[in-house]
């Protein structure tokens, strides 16, 4: 039987110009830059001009993604852009970049899981070509967590940085053989009862301002470790697969520490994980897309590999998604 199969036919980022090392962020808070390495692996993070907005970082990855899936903006039928740090309560980043874009069809939405935002982004689109809804979909992580930031609290404000990243899915008759390219398949996971390990103080509901993130970092950590390693082992289960066959992980880049464990926890080699980290620090929902595009444009993926995107985040929030590349 023929189905429709999710392709990733381009891939586009954008870092903002400002650079803050470790060394910068020692005039700011009581940190060094040698805590924050040993603790961490981030040497520095990429911080949004002043009125540089999210939707001006997505719209800017989505360009590059589009030019090299060689179509134009018209040519897409659905945006779904994860963003925790959306330009205004309403209406959606999405439409924000539709219009940028200049595109005056189709149709454009937000999702909101955090830093696991990507993936969660990613299954929503890939169902909707899967269905037959959408040929091309623009599926964008984007994130200004520096607005959200208590730039006094050293806890959380030397781990979190700025960016964008963009994929194009595009439509593929598949005969549904693991062969074939594209998204073999999705795994979401939530558990809303660790809200307050992971949170920002502030909601348009709650306090009417927007607050800012707190974090128990070393609980975060812990379930970070355990939720990802049986989110891959569960996708590549599904697929009857096993970590032999991985070729190339691409993980959401939270912490140096976090990657390693759960890679030794899976016994995959490290040098098939994709480290962005030390250059971008966390940027939640556009991590794994900058991480991605980053391991593209170094040809570290080829035809015919199988590649594991995973990410953990507020929420909780967890999953995965394996592509025959
Ligand atoms: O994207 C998903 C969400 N985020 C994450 O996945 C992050 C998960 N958590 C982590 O990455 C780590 O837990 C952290 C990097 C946040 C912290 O590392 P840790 O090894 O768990 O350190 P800790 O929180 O236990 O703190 C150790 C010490 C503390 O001092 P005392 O109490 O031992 O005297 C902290 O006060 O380090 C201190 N500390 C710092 N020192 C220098 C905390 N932040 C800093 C800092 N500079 N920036």
């Amino acid at each position: 039987m023929t189905v429709f199969r999710s392709v990733v036919s381009g891939c586009g980022s954008y870092l903002p110009e400002k650079i803050v090392t470790n060394k910068q962020m020692e005039e700011l808070v009581d940190t060094t830059d040698e805590w924050i390495i040993e603790r961490t692996g981030i040497e520095q993070r990429h911080i949004a001009a002043e009125g540089e907005l999210t939707s001006d970082l997505a719209r800017k990855a989505a360009e590059k993604a589009l030019a090299a899936a060689s179509l134009s903006a018209n040519d897409i039928d659905l945006i779904v852009l994860a963003t925790s740090t959306p330009d205004q309560t309403f209406p959606s980043t999405a439409t924000r970049v539709q219009a940028a874009l200049g595109m005056d069809k189709g149709a454009a939405f937000d999702v909101q899981a955090v830093c696991s935002g990507f993936i969660y982004a990613l299954a929503t689109a890939d169902n909707f070509i899967k269905a037959g809804q959408a040929k091309h979909v623009l599926v964008i992580g984007a994130e200004t967590f520096s607005r959200i930031l208590d730039w006094n609290d050293r806890t959380t404000c030397v781990l979190f940085g700025d960016g964008a990243g963009a994929i194009v899915l595009s439509a593929q008759e598949s005969s549904g053989s693991p062969e074939d390219q594209g998204i073999l398949s999705s795994h979401l996971h939530s558990d809303g009862r660790y809200n307050e390990y992971l949170y920002v103080d502030g909601g348009v509901s709650s306090t009417q301002s927007t607050g800012y993130l707190r974090m128990r970092g070393k609980e975060v950590f812990r379930h970070a470790v355990v939720n990802l390693a049986n989110v891959v082992t569960e996708a590549l289960e599904f697929n009857g697969l096993t970590v032999e066959d991985v070729d190339m992980v691409i993980p959401h880049q939270a912490n140096k520490r976090i990657l390693d464990a759960t890679i030794r926890k899976l016994k995959i080699d490290p040098v098939k994980v994709a480290v962005t980290v030390h250059k971008h620090a966390n940027t939640s929902a556009a991590s794994i897309p900058l991480a991605l595009d980053e391991m593209i444009r170094q040809q570290r993926i080829k035809r015919g590999d199988i590649v594991v995107l995973e990410a953990m985040g507020g929420g909780f929030t967890w999953g995965s998604c394996l592509i025959r590349w």
